[in-house]
C-alpha cells in the first residue's frame, strides 16, 4: 500500500501573491498531517517562489510525520538541506522560468557531480531520491549515483489522453519493477488527481505518491484536512480495473 506525501508549495504561491503572512504552510503542514499525511514535501526554489527558508526551518521543527526536500541540484542547496537536516532530499531539476516542474532530473549526463551531491548527503544521513523520467538509462544512472531511491515523474501519464495513459501507465508499471531490480526504492508524482490517482497508487512496488496541486486546490472547497483524507482514502485502496475496457 503507497503513502501519501503531501506537497504544500501550492499554499506558500498563495501568501507569496500577495507578499504577505497568510496564508501559512506551516500550520497547515499540521492540517495535512491531521488529515493522514505520511509526510510533508516543499520545494525550495533557487528563486524562493513559494516556499522560504523560514518556512522550511519552522517545518523542520514541527513536523511530525517526514520532511521530504526538494531542491535542484546545487551547492547551496545541499548547504541548507545539510544544515535543515531534513528526512528525505529529492534532487530535482529546476529552470528559473518554468512554472513548475518540467521532465526529470537528467541524471545520465551529470553522474559525476550529482554522485558527488548524493554521497555528501547521504554520509550525513540524509536518504537521496532522485526525480527522473521512468526510463531505464535514468535508472541505471541512478542506480550507479547511489542513491537509494528514485521518484518517477508521472506527469506523462497524467497528461496522456485515452489509450495513450494506459501505455504511460504501463511504463510507469515497468520502471517500478526495474527500478527494484536495481535495489532502488521508489517513489511516484507529479500532475496526479482525484481522478487519476488509482491506477498508479496500484503499481506494486511503489512507496510513496507525492501530491501537490489537486490537494491543495481540493482543499479551497472542503479544507485541507478533509482533501488529505479523501486523496489517502484513493491512494490506500484503489480501484484495480482496467484504464480502458
Ligand atoms: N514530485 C515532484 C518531484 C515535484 O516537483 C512536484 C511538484 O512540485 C510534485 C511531486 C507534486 O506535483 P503536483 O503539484 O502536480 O501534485
Amino acid at each position: 500500500m503507497a503513502s501519501l506525501g503531501v506537497n504544500i508549495d501550492h499554499i506558500a504561491n498563495v501568501r507569496q501573491a500577495r507578499q504577505t503572512v497568510e496564508p501559512d504552510p506551516v500550520p497547515m503542514a499540521l492540517m495535512a498531517e491531521l488529515g493522514g499525511a505520511d509526510g510533508i514535501t516543499v520545494h525550495l526554489r533557487e528563486d524562493r517562489r513559494h516556499i522560504q527558508d523560514r518556512d522550511l526551518e519552522l517545518l523542520r521543527a514541527t513536523v511530525r510525520s517526514r520532511l521530504n526536500l526538494e531542491m535542484a541540484a546545487t551547492l547551496e542547496m545541499v548547504g541548507i538541506a545539510l544544515k535543515i537536516k531534513p528526512d528525505m532530499v529529492t534532487l530535482v531539476p529546476e529552470r528559473r522560468e518554468e512554472v513548475t516542474t518540467e521532465g526529470g532530473l537528467d541524471v545520465a549526463a551529470q553522474q559525476g557531480s550529482i554522485k558527488g551531491m548524493v554521497d555528501q548527503l547521504q554520509a550525513a544521513g540524509i536518504p537521496v531520491s532522485l526525480f527522473v523520467d521512468p526510463v531505464s538509462q535514468q535508472l541505471e544512472a541512478s542506480c550507479k549515483s547511489g542513491a537509494r531511491w528514485v521518484e518517477l515523474h508521472t506527469g506523462a501519464y497524467a497528461e496522456a489522453c485515452w489509450a495513450d495513459q494506459s501505455l504511460q501507465l504501463a511504463r510507469l508499471t515497468e520502471a517500478t519493477a526495474r527500478a527494484r531490480s536495481l535495489g532502488l526504492r521508489v517513489n511516484a508524482g507529479h500532475g496526479l488527481t482525484y481522478q487519476n490517482v488509482e491506477a498508479v497508487a496500484a503499481i506494486e512496488g511503489i512507496e510513496e505518491l507525492n501530491i501537490g496541486h489537486t490537494i491543495v486546490a481540493r482543499s479551497i472547497a472542503v479544507g485541507l484536512q478533509e482533501a488529505v483524507r479523501e486523496m489517502k482514502r484513493l491512494v490506500q485502496n484503489p480501484r484495480r480495473e482496467p484504464l480502458f475496457g
